[in-house]
């Protein structure tokens, strides 16, 4: 008897779209982006084909992060609008076949959230415990309770007056760590998680997940060293416990993506096995970590190979278990045209038609952050004021107090800041590129005279336009969706090439990451003469069938 395969849940054959609201669509003039413009922008995501937006938050935050400081869980910061404003756009989104995913900050709150208020008022206060309060300790790295750095630069801890003890900030001090081990803590989260879902939303993103366990040891004391503060030994049963209160029952039309910084792919193979019920797929780092040296400061070229090698494990790691998510782009990473393609008038459009056919070819979920499919590119940036992101403010205060030219570090910041995601999305050529009328809250890049939606929509060959056809494509093609994925000529420091297979049909997926021409025949004489799915540079006048271009990407059928 043929085996019975059960159908696939419904992201195995989706695209979501990230919007990060602050930097959207501004509709009340005062420069910052708002739900009522995310709302009226609708149509651009439908005009995509996307399947879910996600949201970036948009609580009540003091906005010491852009948001991912939360001080409500349920209510909405009016610099974004309100809880009735997030009900219009679920009802709009939801008309037009879009579900809608939050963002999830709760490995940390706002320090102006009234748990952490209350927790810090006394050693007594019932919510004490629900964050991490320790002693003093003096130890060779200092009076701090451990030698943890934060991501934000600094120690993780921050001595607090009042009582005369430290607390646990991961991220910057205005984002104090909740306390998982607290039974009390977890369950205020699920009840929060519940209120959302049954508002509406369809599912969570949920942000630096893997740090919700800490390494505790049987005293209470906290290990030296980072490995202590990610993939705790609590994390598989948090997220088994989150499933069972909050998603179980209605999981089968949600969707959850942690994002997990330092994840493996035995890890991941854990975390997205659908028989353990945790989540349905996880961010991981490691192909954007291959551009420097484990310092995000520190730039070295990518090599092709070593990305090869990556996307390869992964693929191969979670084949029969498991589920990928794809991205080049999100709020916290330069953009990829500029970083691993060419933003040269000369290969920009090229370069991101090709980094985006390889990466959706791919066996996972896509994910597009908001002007990545219109092929926008880092900004130029002139002194430390031009900046607003808080990590790299603070790399620029920390680097230059130790003694650093503040010349040489700008030069670091520049292409590798967080900013360089976050100028405002490129609409129209107009003054502030359509995103308002007012003083936008971050300069917009001053190339959106060229690049933006408008210029783009009509336009069959624009970076816009090969989206929708990846985005279409992977609507129509099972193969696409769920076929075996094989890496090809591993060892090319210029060509990626992979084929997916599924019932017959076998797809390659061929894309010349160089400016240096080559021929079909001599890479990959199977595709010489295949049936073309798919390519962004058939219509130049310089394209020649039995040669693969500057940045020429192809999807072939082979058979
Ligand atoms: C995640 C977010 C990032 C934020 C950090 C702290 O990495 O993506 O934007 O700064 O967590 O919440």
């Amino acid at each position: 008897m043929a085996r019975v395969i059960p159908e696939p849940p419904w992201w195995t054959s989706a695209v979501v779209y990230q919007v990060y609201p602050r930097s959207f669509a501004d509709s009340d003039g005062d420069g910052i982006g708002d739900l009522p413009g995310v709302r009226s922008k609708l149509d651009h995501l439908a005009d995509l084909g996307v399947d879910v937006l996600w949201l970036s938050p948009v609580y009540r935050s003091p906005q010491d992060d852009n948001g991912y400081d939360i001080s409500d869980y349920r209510d909405i910061d009016p610099a974004f609008g309100t809880l009735a404003d997030v009900d219009g756009l679920l009802a709009d989104a939801h008309a037009r076949g879009i579900k809608v995913v939050m963002d999830l900050v709760v490995n940390h709150t706002s320090d102006e959230h009234p748990w952490f208020v209350e927790s810090r008022s006394s050693t007594v206060n019932p919510k004490r415990d629900w964050y991490w309060w320790r002693d003093t300790r003096e130890g060779p790295a200092g009076p701090e309770p451990t030698d943890w750095q934060s991501y934000f630069s600094g120690p993780t801890w921050e001595h607090d007056p009042t009582t005369d003890q430290w607390y646990l900030h991961l991220y910057s001090r205005k984002q104090p760590d909740l306390n998982w081990e607290n039974p009390e803590v977890r369950a205020a989260v699920h009840d929060m998680m519940r209120w959302w879902l049954d508002r509406g939303v369809d599912g969570f993103r949920m942000d630096v997940i893997n740090m919700i366990s800490k390494d505790v040891g049987p005293d209470g004391a906290l290990p030296d060293g980072a490995d202590g503060f990610l993939f705790g030994p609590r994390l598989h049963e948090f997220l088994t416990e989150m499933h069972r209160e909050v998603f179980a029952g209605r999981d089968a039309e949600l969707i959850t993506v942690g994002e997990m910084p330092g994840v493996t792919v035995e890890q991941a193979r854990l975390v997205t096995d659908p028989a353990r019920a945790e989540l349905d797929m996880v961010f991981q780092f490691e192909h954007v970590g291959l551009d420097h040296d484990g310092d995000k400061w520190h730039a070295r070229p990518l090599r092709l190979t070593d990305l090869k090698a990556s996307f390869g494990r992964w693929q191969a790691g979670l084949a029969d278990v498991g589920w990928n998510s794809l991205y080049w782009d999100n709020h916290d990473q330069p953009r990829a045209v500029s970083r691993f393609g060419d933003d040269s008038p000369a290969h920009r459009r090229d370069s991101a038609t090709c980094l985006a056919t390889l990466l959706h070819g791919h066996r996972g979920t896509p994910y597009v952050y908001q002007g990545e499919e219109l092929g926008m590119a880092n900004s130029t940036w002139g002194s430390i004021r031009d900046f607003r992101d808080i990590e790299t403010l603070n790399h620029f205060a920390e680097a230059t107090a130790a003694g650093a030219d503040p010349e040489d570090v700008l030069a670091t910041l520049r292409p590798a800041s967080r900013d360089n995601a976050r100028t405002p999305v490129q609409w129209d050529a107009t003054e502030h590129a359509g995103f308002t009328t007012g003083t936008p809250w971050i300069a917009v890049n001053p190339d959106h005279v060229a690049w933006n939606a408008a210029a783009q929509r009509d336009d069959p060959h624009s970076v816009l336009a090969h989206h929708r056809a990846l985005i279409a494509l992977r609507h129509a093609s099972r193969t696409v969706q769920l076929g075996d994925f094989t890496m090809l000529l591993p060892d090319h420091e210029d060509v990626y090439a992979y084929t997916r297979s599924l019932d017959g049909e076998t797809l390659l997926v061929v894309c010349n990451v160089s400016t240096t021409p080559y021929a079909l025949a001599d890479l990959l004489p199977q595709a010489v003469g295949a049936e073309v799915v798919l390519a962004n540079r058939e219509h130049l006048p310089d394209h020649d069938d039995a040669v693969l271009g500057p940045w020429d990407a192809r999807v072939l059928r082979l058979g």
